[in-house]
């Protein structure tokens, strides 16, 4: 009888044994990513300034532990064995001693590359060579991946990245895994097991609501997120892509709107800044630990489009302990007047204490009507909890 049982163990397909790393994003990963900044230009000088920065300038305190070399860190081919070789003159010292670094500073290392043919960037891509790569990841230290879906031709995506999640975990290291497939073939119904995020819309570029060719505006992507809220929780979230947080195109004003609706919707927080030159406003919104623990909640619930108006929109998040976060969006393009009586937020049960989080400012109880202007692109983000 037990031997009977041992064969029909082992005669089981590899696939059911097969899973992902579980627990390694019981809240939204937090970071830096190079892509929105400097493309396939990075190096390693670059990403050792760029971990100083996170460091001196609060954020690596803040929460944001992974540093991930996003596209352009290979040579264009493999090695004669097929292996992905880091560019020679980019990184000489190789990804190892990277990722010995990093660590040794107290970040995580994360890597980017592309289940088909080959990256968007035009870099080899996976395909085919899955577990070869997943256990070169894993030699390197890598703790993070995010997987891209480029040149794929007909593949299938839920079959193409469980192939990746099963390397993975063959290789044996704990790696995070994010599934960047754009939302083409709704991850959200089948990712769960697959990755630790995986991401819900094209490409995020810097300005409020332009449309370039791959890539739009945040608001658009924010738009876009509307339903999803009840496919994310602990060690899967939905990602609406990076953050362009302190970049050129946006106002000071829709850097915080964009970085408060990102808490809102439990999304990974990967800054994509030049954190060596951020100006002391983009830090004070990147760090502010109070709307950053919106975003890293441990109940893990995604918030929601709880009202939208031409030219307003109200999201609330339920968060730990009966809280809740409420985030108020004037997407109109003037200063907005709002009086707001707390008892038309019907989910609000019974009296809360009200804290205004970009103000850093308790302002009385829910019993209290209050009034206040809110800036063209800009939010006003309050925390409500229940009054002794
Ligand atoms: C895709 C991804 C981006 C970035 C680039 C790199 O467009 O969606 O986030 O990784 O590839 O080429």
């Amino acid at each position: 009888m037990k031997k009977i049982i041992i064969l029909l163990i082992l005669c089981l397909p590899v696939s059911v044994l097969a899973q992902k790393f579980k627990g390694l994003a019981p809240t939204p990963p937090m970071g830096w990513n190079s892509w929105n900044t400097f493309g396939i230009n990075i190096n390693e000088k670059l990403v050792k300034e760029m971990a100083e920065a996170l460091i001196s300038s609060g954020m690596q305190e803040a929460g944001y532990k992974y540093i991930v070399l996003d596209d352009g860190w290979e040579t264009k081919t493999r090695d004669p064995n097929g292996n992905l070789i880091p560019d020679p003159n980019k990184f000489p010292s190789g990804l190892k001693a990277l990722g010995d670094y990093l660590h040794e500073k107290g970040f995580k290392f994360g890597i980017h590359n592309c289940a088909g043919t080959k990256t968007c960037a035009s870099y080899p891509g996976g395909r085919g060579h899955e577990y070869q790569d997943a256990r070169n990841y894993a030699s390197w230290g890598v703790d993070y991946l995010k997987y891209d879906w480029c040149e794929h031709g007909t593949a299938n995506a839920e079959e193409t990245f469980k192939t990746m999640r099963d390397a993975l975990y063959a290789a044996g290291r704990p790696i995070v895994f994010s599934l960047c497939e754009w939302g083409s073939n709704k991850p959200w119904l089948w990712a769960k097991d697959v990755g630790h995020l995986w991401r819900t819309s094209g490409d995020i570029t810097d300005c409020y609501d332009c449309q370039e060719v791959y890539s739009t505006g945040w608001k658009f992507i924010l738009e876009s997120q509307v339903g999803l809220e009840k496919y994310a929780g602990p060690d899967h979230w939905n990602d609406p892509d990076m953050l362009e947080v302190g970049n050129p195109g946006l106002t000071l004003a829709e850097s915080r709107a964009h970085f408060s609706l990102w808490c809102m919707l439990a999304a990974p927080l990967m800054a994509g800044n030049d954190v060596r030159k951020m100006s002391d406003e983009v830090r004070y919104i990147l760090t502010n630990k109070e709307v950053i623990a919106i975003d890293q909640d441990p109940l893990g619930k995604q918030g929601y489009q709880f009202m939208i108006q031409p030219g307003k929109e109200i999201w609330v998040k339920e968060l730990s302990n009966k809280n809740w976060a409420v985030c108020f969006f004037n997407s109109s393009d003037k200063p907005m007047k709002i009086r707001l009586n707390w008892s038309h937020l019907w989910f609000v049960k019974g009296t809360h204490k009200v804290r205004d989080l970009w103000k850093k400012e308790d302002i009385g109880t829910t019993n209290k009507n209050i009034d206040f202007e809110i800036g063209s692109h800009d939010v006003a983000l309050f925390k409500l909890s229940p009054a002794e």
